[in-house]
């Protein structure tokens, strides 16, 4: 039997978030070079955008680059903005046949041409699409995003159109890069790490954190559903208490 039929369609999640974790690993177990296995994550990433639009999810976000991964030796880097290219390229094909819409969060400026504009044009080709919405996180990092938000509000102040006792934390989400979406209910991450690294820090307030130690190439649809199900068996308070919760 799979996981897929212990989901209750009725308590998915809206919202899952990915650390995709592990390439490296993956490559070097196999006696490869790490970029070997950024390769073979690609794979598991066209699974769980498939998978995610199947079930009805609404929005799935994957960590794909962090801020800190532009410290990573310049090989590797270059490697990996090449796949990312090419992957939106090759892949565009399954978000139009699965009805997915690109987005993406990030300090997207300092991408280079190339994926900046091979994005853009994902991005606006599939703007019209409705089961799923697929976000890239890309020269991502919270405390980037976070120190934005505080200075866009900051500035709004110094020029008067902010009184600070109006700061609230609505007013905080809508300024975040993410204010177009609703906060993840669902946090995953592979290859047996278990911390969030800069990841969606003010979202994941309430999120549910799954961590398994799949390493990422080997995620496939079946490990997402089977995180669904580990979702659906807990109890979310919201800092209440379960009688409260459960209406008793
Ligand atoms: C983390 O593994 C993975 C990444 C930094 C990159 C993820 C990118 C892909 C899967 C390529 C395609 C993605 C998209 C969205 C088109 P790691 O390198 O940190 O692995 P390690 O911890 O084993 O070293």
């Amino acid at each position: 039997m799979s996981f897929k039929d212990l989901i209750d369609k009725q308590r998915l999640p809206r919202h899952v978030a990915i650390i995709m974790d592990g390439n490296g690993r993956w490559a070097r177990l196999r006696g490869k070079y790490r970029t070997y296995g950024h390769r073979h994550g690609v794979r598991s990433v066209r699974e769980v955008a498939e998978a995610g639009a199947e079930l009805g999810l609404e929005y799935l976000t994957l960590f794909a680059f962090s801020t800190e991964n532009w410290k990573r030796p310049k090989t590797e880097v270059n490697a990996l903005m090449r796949l990312l290219v090419q992957t939106i390229h090759k892949e565009i094909k399954t978000l139009h046949e699965n009805n997915i819409s690109l987005k993406a969060i990030g300090d997207l400026d300092n991408l280079p041409e190339p994926i900046l504009s091979e994005l853009t044009e994902a991005i606006s080709e599939t703007a019209k699409h409705n089961s799923m919405s697929l976000i890239l996180a890309l020269s991502y990092s919270s405390r980037w995003e976070i120190t934005g938000t505080i200075r866009t509000i900051a500035e709004k102040v110094r020029a008067g159109a902010i009184n600070p006792d109006d700061i609230n934390q609505k007013m905080i989400c809508d300024h975040l890069s993410t204010s177009a979406f609703p906060d993840p209910e669902l946090l995953i991450r592979t290859s047996g790490e278990n911390r969030i690294s800069n990841f969606l820090l003010w979202q994941i307030a309430y999120a549910e954190l799954y961590f398994t130690p799949k390493l990422w190439p080997d995620f496939r649809k079946e490990d997402l559903y089977e995180a669904i199900v580990d979702y659906q068996k807990r109890e979310r308070r919201f800092g209440k208490i379960s009688e409260q919760v459960n209406g008793k």
